[in-house]
């Protein structure tokens, strides 16, 4: 790699952020196409968000993704939010044309190309999302832009996705006929309806977590996706069973992608970028 001065930055901002692959990825992207740019991951504490956001002015930085925890907080700091922001209300890219920072969302996209390398036709699609927190709200975005017929929210706090109905109705016609909130323990009235589960909660991060409702439910006609990095419980489960699934990765790069298209103007390299962090799917 040749650094000289005119070498352009990007980065990324989370708290924490050392484990995060996008500087890996983004990397190989850029020296695959022979771009003159860098990625680097930048810790960001929460209190420092602010003048991280204001720094990409001064510095020069052209782009950043955004994540955990900064995604919604960054919102209020950026000149200019994208449609699908102002939906979402999450941010998880900043573009610095100049001065002028506009924020992004490329999580809904990501998921979206991820599910369809497994289940290309999403249309009337029935799907359970489990979550309503931020994931979830880009994840329902995605859905709705695809036009599935059926999009049931289960959550612990079944206020919350009433609330994500609520503020999608705004937006999207007949929204109250296709999304239906219910509470987790819901799921085993529906799930025979369902063609698409969808876990967006951190439940299953951890090997002894609780399962989210019982797997034995869960049968092969069921494509399965935990937007987790690694193989769940749930996973395991649709796998023995025989089901498609798809565990996190394939939305980390689509999301990544897409931001690169933003930053460069350019086709992102998906398969160098899968390739550099060792997936093939
Ligand atoms: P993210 O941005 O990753 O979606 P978030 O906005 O904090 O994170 O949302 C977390 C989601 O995981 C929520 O749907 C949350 O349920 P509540 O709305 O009831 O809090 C869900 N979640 C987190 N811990 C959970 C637990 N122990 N049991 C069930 N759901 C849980």
């Amino acid at each position: 790699m040749k650094i000289d001065g005119q070498t352009r930055i990007y980065g990324i901002f989370g708290y924490p952020v050392k484990h995060s692959k996008s500087p890996t990825f983004q990397t190989a992207a850029f020296q695959h196409l022979g771009i003159n740019a860098v990625y680097v991951p930048f810790e960001v504490n929460p209190e420092d968000l602010q003048k991280a956001v204001e720094s990409l002015k001064i510095l020069k930085i052209s782009g950043v993704n955004i994540t955990i925890p900064h995604k919604e907080n960054v919102i209020q700091y950026v000149n200019e939010i994208s449609e699908e922001v102002k939906i979402v209300k999450a941010a998880n890219t900043i573009k610095n044309i100049d001065g002028y920072l506009v924020a992004y969302n490329t999580d809904w996209y990501g998921f979206i190309e991820g599910l369809k390398e497994i289940n290309p036709d999403l249309e009337n699609k029935k799907v359970l999302v489990i979550g309503a927190g931020g994931s979830s709200r880009a994840v329902v975005y995605g859905l709705l832009k695809e036009n599935v017929d059926k999009i049931y929210i289960a959550n612990r706090t079944v206020e919350k996705a009433i609330k994500l109905l609520n503020d999608y109705l705004e937006h999207f016609k007949i929204v109250d006929k296709i999304i239906k909130p219910i509470h987790l323990s819901e799921i085993p009235d529906i799930i025979n309806d369902v063609d698409i589960i969808v876990n967006t909660t951190s439940i299953g991060l951890n090997d002894e977590d609780f399962p989210l409702f019982d797997y034995n439910l869960i049968n092969p006609k069921h494509t399965v996706v935990d937007i987790i990095y690694k193989e769940t419980k749930l996973l395991k489960v649709a796998k023995e069973k025989g089901c498609k699934y798809q565990n996190g990765y394939p939305m980390l790069i689509y999301q990544g992608a897409k931001s690169f298209e933003i930053w460069t103007n350019q086709k992102a390299p998906i398969e160098i970028m899968k390739k550099s962090i060792g997936l093939h799917f």
